[in-house]
């Protein structure tokens, strides 16, 4: 290995431009990225020209980058389907691997994925960055802290009113393997577990519904075109743990509701409970709040507030954002490569998403009957 870790990205379309990149810039003096994949040659260049140096170069074939004996860490951007081919493909020829949520469309890939990572002795990890928001990090503390208690239920919200993405294949059942609950759900499971600190499920139940995929009207951004609307519009999930915890998952890109509520999460905990929602004024900051009784009386505690639970530094907008998130994110992630320790989100906990993720499309497809996990 050279003195800085030399990476491969492979999709260049929104997250591996949005996030990846503007990341690991913010790391130049451990990462460098020298190969940029896509399918589409414009893209790699594009991404080439803004943030490769003089040695990198582009290519439209991922195994060109899997291949090649002096790349480090490759980090997966393309579409859902085939994150666990090429995921394994890397691990397979020695690379340590970044792959975007969700980590695959199925359990039993997910676990293919994590298995080949452990036979190599190479490492794995999920692009799960909302654990990075200041406002997760401050309810994480709380909850080692013990503030909350017993976290016994969850609920992992995941929802838009109006927000079909209408870039990409978002849509397209056989790339993406499902809509907003295979999209949008992974980021509230992720966090509500690890605030739990629970991963051991017992059951999955759930529905899918295919309502408004011929409803375009109203959505943010514009008009999804109904002929090729092939997934669900919104799901809803419930999940028993072995200890008898439960979470309820809701998901959506369409759904009749007043208001988003997008990678959020409640917990209700035996000393205290925590939700946050999307701020109503707009901005990337999710509004927290801690309920707990203290001296006989019902307080209510919000994050940024000031009190106890302020957290230093404050919440900025801007600091929530790809850039922020990301920045940590890819920080962690070289730290765990160099210092050969875990990563921040292990295949092992990812692989629990992806299972409660999976659980949910299978229940629906047996009407509703719970999926019970040994
Ligand atoms: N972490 C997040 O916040 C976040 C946000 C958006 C998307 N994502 C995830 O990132 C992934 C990509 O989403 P996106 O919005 O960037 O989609 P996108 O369509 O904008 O980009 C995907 C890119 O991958 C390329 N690609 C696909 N398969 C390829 C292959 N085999 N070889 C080379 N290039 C290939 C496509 O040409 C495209 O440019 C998805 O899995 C999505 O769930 C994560």
């Amino acid at each position: 290995m050279s003195d800085k870790l030399r990476i491969g990205i492979i999709g260049l379309g929104f997250i591996g431009t949005q996030k990846h990149l503007v990341a690991l810039a913010q790391h130049k003096d451990r990462a460098e990225v020298v190969a940029f994949c896509d399918f589409d040659i414009e893209r790699a260049e594009a991404g080439k020209a803004q943030w490769g140096n003089d040695a990198a170069y582009t290519t439209t074939d991922y195994m060109d980058v899997v291949r090649d004996p002096d790349i480090d860490v490759v980090h997966v951007c393309t579409w859902n389907a085939n994150h666990c081919e090429i995921t394994c493909a890397a691990l397979e020829a020695g690379k340590h691997v970044m792959v975007e949520k969700p980590m695959a469309v199925t359990a039993e890939d997910a676990r293919k994925m994590r298995d080949t990572a452990k036979r190599v002795g190479k490492k794995l990890t999920v692009g799960f960055q909302y654990r990075q928001r200041e406002e997760y990090q401050w309810l994480k503390k709380l909850a080692d802290e013990g503030k909350f208690g017993e976290i016994y239920a969850a609920k992992a919200h995941a929802t838009r009113r109006r927000g079909v993405p209408i870039w990409g294949v978002f849509t397209d059942k056989s790339k993406q393997g499902g809509g907003p609950l295979i999209d949008l759900g992974g980021y509230s499971i992720d966090v509500a577990l690890w605030l739990m600190n629970n991963y051991e499920v017992a059951s999955v139940a759930g529905v899918v519904n295919y309502k408004l995929g011929d409803k375009p009207a109203g959505n943010i951004g514009g008009e999804w075109d109904p002929a090729t609307y092939e997934v669900e519009d919104s799901a809803f999930g419930f999940v028993t743990f072995k200890n008898g915890a439960s979470l309820f998952v809701e998901a959506s890109w369409a759904l009749n509701l007043k208001a988003a509520r997008e990678g959020c999460i409640t917990i209700h905990g035996t000393e205290a409970g925590a939700e946050t929602v999307q701020d109503p004024g707009g901005s990337a900051n999710l509004v927290v709040d801690v309920n707990l009784i203290e001296g006989g009386k019902q307080v209510n505690t919000s994050f940024g507030e000031g009190g106890a639970y302020f957290s230093a530094g404050g919440v900025g907008g801007a600091q929530n954002g790809f850039a922020y998130m990301g920045g940590l994110e890819a920080g962690l992630w070289i730290d765990a490569i160099l210092n050969d320790t875990d990563p921040y989100v292990t295949a092992d906990q990812a692989v629990v998403v992806t299972e409660i993720l999976d659980g949910i499309y299978k229940s629906a497809e047996q009407g509703g009957k719970p999926v019970y996990f040994d």
